[in-house]
């Protein structure tokens, strides 16, 4: 085929694409990229220490000096035991290196060690998974194990002492009531991909992710979408995707083969497929969604960063280009401000169009920061850009000014703010708009089933006005209101 009559079909494909009309979706959130509240039960046969799971944030207390571990200035210097309460300088992350060993992290992201083989101190942000330098044994007391005891690199117990120092030269036996005990208080836990393959560690996480991806999405629900007025699917990835069957650990190989059977099916019901990069290398916001270890954010720090998520896109749009139900790829989810500015990420979303545009002709949508004022700050930048899309996400939660509303103010901020916003996006030869996560669900309690039915007809209608379309979290989840399985099934939503 001549060079002109391809350029003449991209053309064409172009146009029918740009006339075509909003789609109706549903993310399948928590299948290929785990999130813990969609899937509890995947976390369940993690046999020890399962709160302690990589990213968990911690407080520790001296039992004798009834005082708060501390990293001085937040990190960067000694680690004491003198706070009356545990601030964010009291709150530390871990990292499981194994089911009893840990490393920990202070609020500015430096590891414990010791200094001169026996003080406490939080200097370094680096640290190898194995490096001994820096793993501690947690013991916990039998019966009672938020006591717990921990053993330092160099054989010895950390202990709290009379004048604040926290240094590691306590032998051995103990009473559990003595300057080597404290308290564990568990303050926040992530539960993403991450964790929960790193928790099992590769063999047992294998058999229980592969288990969890045939189980957890099934052809019938492609069935299920496909009659209940769905026009696609939106899938959720992580970046480990390209290296299947080996990713690095502890993430494990098989997700590639389930998003091609997402294909088959998608084929089958007549379904258009939306692949979402939802987790970037070195995690675009710290949620439990990005693939994180520990909820540091670095991706968009430094350039090298940048062109990291560049091979997969570059990867996602060579291995699905040929599939007709490929309706688009989005770039990445939910970066954050202020850590990821505005620059580097126009620098990323030109290099994953280019790199989409290498193998294929579909859409390509780019996330709008969340934190943001100017919810237009990327309509300018994205209208050079042929077939793009700007995702926005709506929830009426998350922010305490949804705490006080009734119903009907839910509604009123649908019709007024939302859609006034929107219409601002949408601007004569700009890119698409998409409402790319939305949920019947607010913060009123014990609101009625007709309640729910308003407030989701209302943003089914402003939504619907979005000119890609919109896209429902999610589509399984324990929480009724967040499954639109379940509301469409209890008949709160029809489409
Ligand atoms: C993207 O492609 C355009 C057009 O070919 C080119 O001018 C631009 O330099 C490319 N940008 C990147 C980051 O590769
Ligand atoms: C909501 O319902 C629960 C259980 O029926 C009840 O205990 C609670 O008081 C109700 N809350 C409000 C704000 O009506």
């Amino acid at each position: 085929m001549g060079s002109l009559s391809s350029l003449l079909i991209l053309l064409f494909l172009h146009l029918i694409q740009s006339s075509s009309s909003p789609i109706k979706v549903v993310n399948l959130g928590g299948w290929l990229v785990t999130e813990g509240w969609i899937t509890p039960d995947l976390f369940d046969q993690i046999p020890i220490n399962k709160d302690l799971l990589d990213g968990t944030q911690i407080n520790l207390k001296s039992v004798t000096q009834n005082r708060f571990l501390c990293a001085e200035n937040g990190g960067g210097s000694i680690v004491v035991a003198n706070q009356l309460s545990a601030s964010d300088w009291g709150t530390f992350k871990l990292w499981r290196i194994t089911e009893k060993t840990f490393q920990f992290r202070a609020f500015k992201w430096q590891f414990f060690e010791l200094n001169d083989h026996k003080h406490l101190i939080a200097v370094s942000t680096s640290s190898q998974n194995s490096d001994p330098s820096k793993t501690f044994e947690l013991i916990r007391k039998d019966n009672d194990p938020n006591r717990i005891r921990l053993r330092a690199p160099n054989g010895f117990f950390l202990q709290a002492n009379s004048d604040g120092s926290v240094t590691a030269d306590h032998p051995e036996k103990t009473n559990w009531d003595d300057q080597s005990t404290f308290l564990l208080t568990v303050v926040v836990q992530l539960k993403g991909e991450f964790q929960v393959t790193n928790a099992y560690g590769h063999d047992k996480a294998s058999s229980v992710m592969m288990e969890h991806w045939n189980s957890f999405i099934v052809e019938d629900d492609f069935k299920f979408m496909s009659e209940n007025g769905l026009n696609a699917v939106k899938i959720p990835v992580g970046w480990w995707i390209m290296f299947d069957p080996n990713p690095p650990n502890p993430f494990v190989g098989g997700s590639w083969q389930t998003l091609d059977k997402a294909f088959n099916w998608a084929k089958k019901y007549n379904l258009k497929v939306i692949i979402d990069l939802h987790a970037v290398p070195g995690s675009q916001n710290g949620w439990d969604h990005s693939g994180t270890r520990d909820g540091f954010q670095s991706w968009g720090q430094t350039d090298d960063t940048i062109e990291q998520p560049v091979d997969v896109i570059e990867f996602l749009a060579s291995r699905y280009a040929d599939k007709p139900e490929l309706y688009a790829i989005e770039l990445i989810n939910e970066p954050l401000a202020p850590g990821v500015t505005l620059n580097k990420l126009k620098k990323y979303y030109e290099a994953g169009y280019n790199a989409t545009r290498r193998h294929t002709d579909v859409h390509v949508i780019m996330s709008n920061r969340l934190r943001i004022k100017d919810q237009t700050e990327l309509i300018h930048f994205a209208s050079s850009f042929a077939g793009s899309v700007i995702d926005v996400h709506y929830y009426n939660m998350f922010s305490s000014m949804f705490k006080r509303m009734t119903v009907q103010q839910n509604i009123d901020y649908v019709y007024n703010n939302r859609a006034s916003v929107l219409n601002s996006l949408m601007v004569s030869n700009g890119p698409l708009v998409f409402v790319g996560e939305w949920v019947d669900e607010m913060g009123v309690a014990n609101a009625s089933k007709e309640d729910y039915q308003r407030f989701g007809e209302a943003q089914l209608d402003v939504y619907g006005r979005a000119t890609f379309g919109w896209s429902y979290w999610t589509f399984r989840i324990p929480y009724n209101h967040w499954s639109l399985e379940w509301m469409i099934k209890n008949g709160y939503i029809t489409l």
